[in-house]
């Protein structure tokens, strides 16, 4: 195997899964302030199939194309300047969101300050589960909700990658969390924090909650989610709309409410992924994988993550 080249999956137009090809590229080379990490295993998002799909991110992006951007794994190589990390460090990342990060590869490079150093108490598979997720979380809750103890806090989804650390992330900060998902997830949630669980397909949350200060709304428009958040959120309250940014329908009803709103985008934020860490090595937060994948299984798991039913988080085992 050559020291220039390194496996990851490619594609060369956007598509179905099957345009995800894996197979030997080169490897990339440090800047000066950046490091070079072996990845040892690679997160898998939403953002990522509909960015292979031509939605997404796929505007910031060029061919071939590396996808995806959690990381985890141990720096191999630092570029001159580097002063907070040497080789052998273990880190986690979401490195360049929204620019191509190339996370689905053995190697990535970026610029040093946007790794953290990766939960002493997870294998890489949990590190690599955490970053996009945890800081899509923890942006909604702390940045754009300011989420204190004692307010009620409602998150949609709330059995997915982003849902299940937004319960718990939630709970952390002693807030009274209303989680919406499907029965059979419901005493999991429980266990994670949820005070309150309301299974979505047997009764409108609407009839079922309220008086909450801040919903984490991972479902936006789909089933006019984020409008009909507004008539569960007290005045004064905020929508974090975050699959589509704040809809006409919502700024609508939110006006009308005095409720406020907020889009999202989450963003490489090492001091988060520190702080996140350090919960996750207290034993605060946990993180759930559904299923690991080899690269070369990545068009089988967009296929299930496209499925919308994934309980926490699907990662590839890049290296044993
Ligand atoms: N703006 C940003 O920066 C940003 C960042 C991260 C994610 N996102 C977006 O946020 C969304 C969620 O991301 P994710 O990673 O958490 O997705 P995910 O893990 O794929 O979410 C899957 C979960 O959604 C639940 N679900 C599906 N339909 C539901 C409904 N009608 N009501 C309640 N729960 C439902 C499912 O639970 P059940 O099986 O119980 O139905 C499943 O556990 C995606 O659209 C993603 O693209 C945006």
């Amino acid at each position: 195997m050559s020291e220039q080249t390194m496996r990851a999956v490619t594609i060369e137009e956007f598509g179905g899964p099957e345009v995800m090809r894996t197979r030997r590229v080169a490897r990339p080379e440090p800047l000066p302030t950046e490091v070079l990490v072996r990845v040892h295993a690679a997160g898998i998002n939403p953002v990522d199939w509909k960015t292979r799909a031509g939605h997404g991110m796929a505007g910031l992006q060029s061919f071939p194309l590396i996808p995806g951007w959690d990381v985890s794994g141990v720096v191999e190589e630092v570029g001159f300047g580097v002063t907070t990390l040497a080789p052998g460090d273990e880190v986690y990342a979401m490195p360049w969101f929204p620019r191509p990060a190339g996370a689905y590869a053995e190697f990535v490079t970026a610029p040093s300050r946007q790794f953290a150093r990766k939960p002493a108490s997870l294998p890489h598979t949990g590190a690599a589960a955490l970053p996009l997720a945890a800081l899509t979380a923890w942006h909604a809750l702390v940045d754009a909700a300011g989420v204190a103890a004692g307010q009620r806090v409602l998150v949609h989804a709330a059995a997915g990658g982003v849902g299940h650390l937004a319960v718990q992330f939630a709970k952390h900060f002693g807030a009274e969390v209303i989680a919406t998902a499907r029965e059979p997830r419901h005493a999991w949630l429980k266990e994670l924090g949820a005070d309150e669980t309301i299974d979505y397909t047997q009764r409108r949350f609407e009839d079922a909650t309220g008086g909450v200060d801040a919903v984490i709304d991972l479902l936006g428009t789909l089933d006019e989610t984020d409008v009909r958040s507004v008539s569960v959120t007290r005045p004064g309250g905020i929508v974090v709309s975050v699959p589509g940014g704040v809809s006409p329908g919502l700024a609508t009803a939110a006006g009308r409410a005095g409720v406020r709103t907020s889009p999202l985008l989450v963003e490489p934020d090492a001091a988060a992924l520190t702080a996140i860490a350090e919960l996750v090595d207290a034993g605060a937060v946990q993180v759930q994988i559904e299923r690991t994948f080899a690269l070369e299984e990545a068009a089988e798991a967009h296929r299930l993550g496209e499925t919308n039913r994934t309980r926490g988080k699907l990662v590839f085992e890049v290296a044993k």
